[in-house]
């Protein structure tokens, strides 16, 4: 049976993904750590299986208000890319002691274009939004999937990234009113269902494509992100995380 480590999957897509897999799942939400913690996340990849199959990468929280914690990092930025690139770099050898390695990122790729990364300003020091630091974690994301294959070009782990659109995950309540009466409205009218949302996640769990990275819009194959942006991704994480 295959072992699956899903990060934020106590609620939402991870959850119901969780519950759909034949497997050995491993659901991690807040309570098993802080992944807005760069100390929480690597104590927690220290008490994970020594044999990971596939490795879920779907924890995430995001604030109106600029929050940095305690050891200096904007929160978004911090459970968004950092704590995803942590696991996915920490779980590495365990996932290369599968036969079928996979790892795949709930992420926003091939989605709205707005945002950018803020090379000068990762922590959003100037012009904080819940908007800006939202759309600055997906382009991040987007490039720590093409950041790890061009970092680790042997390695049999296949990298999926794949953006499930508008979902009816229950994210509203990250919201204040009248935002959170609108969002989970719109939601439930124009969102896919949590366990709907999980059916083709599930497929590429069970059987990874063959590609080393593979970018996924609800299932229709979109470009790849930049390799050269993705190295200065790479780059810029490390040395943050120093
Ligand atoms: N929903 C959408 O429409 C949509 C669209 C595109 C992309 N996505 C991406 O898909 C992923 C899943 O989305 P979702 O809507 O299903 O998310 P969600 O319902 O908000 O679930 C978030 C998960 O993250 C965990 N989490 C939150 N804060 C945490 C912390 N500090 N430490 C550890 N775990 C924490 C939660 O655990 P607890 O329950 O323990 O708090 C929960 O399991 C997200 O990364 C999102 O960016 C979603």
């Amino acid at each position: 049976m295959r072992t699956v480590v899903i990060a934020g999957g106590t609620r939402g897509i991870g959850r119901a993904l969780a519950t759909s897999l034949d497997a050995d799942v491993i659901a991690l939400g807040s309570a098993d750590a802080d992944l807005t913690s760069v100390r929480e996340t690597r104590d927690l990849i220290g008490r994970l299986p020594d044999r990971i199959d596939a490795l879920v990468l779907s924890a995430g929280s995001f604030s109106r208000r600029r929050i940095v914690t305690a050891e200096g990092h904007e929160r978004t930025f911090a459970i968004g890319v950092l704590a995803r690139y942590l696991l996915a770099d920490g779980l590495r050898p365990a996932l290369e002691r599968s036969p079928d390695p996979m790892i795949l990122n709930l992420c926003g790729v091939g989605g709205i274009r707005a945002g950018h990364v803020h090379w000068d300003d990762l922590t959003l020091t100037r012009g904080y939004s819940l908007f800006a630091a939202t759309m600055q974690v997906a382009r991040a994301n987007d490039l720590l999937g093409a950041g790890f294959a061009g970092e680790y070009p042997g390695t049999p782990i296949r990298y999926v990234l794949y953006n499930p659109l508008f979902v009816d995950s229950g994210m509203h309540v990250h919201f204040d009113q009248p935002m959170r009466a609108l969002v989970g409205g719109a939601a439930k009218v124009l969102g896919m269902s949590a366990r709907r949302a999980a059916e083709p996640l599930k497929a590429l769990v069970d059987v990874p494509p063959a590609d080393c990275l593979t970018a996924l819009r609800r299932g229709v194959a979109v470009p790849l992100p930049d390799a050269s942006d993705a190295a200065r991704m790479y780059d810029v994480i490390r040395t943050t995380l120093k």
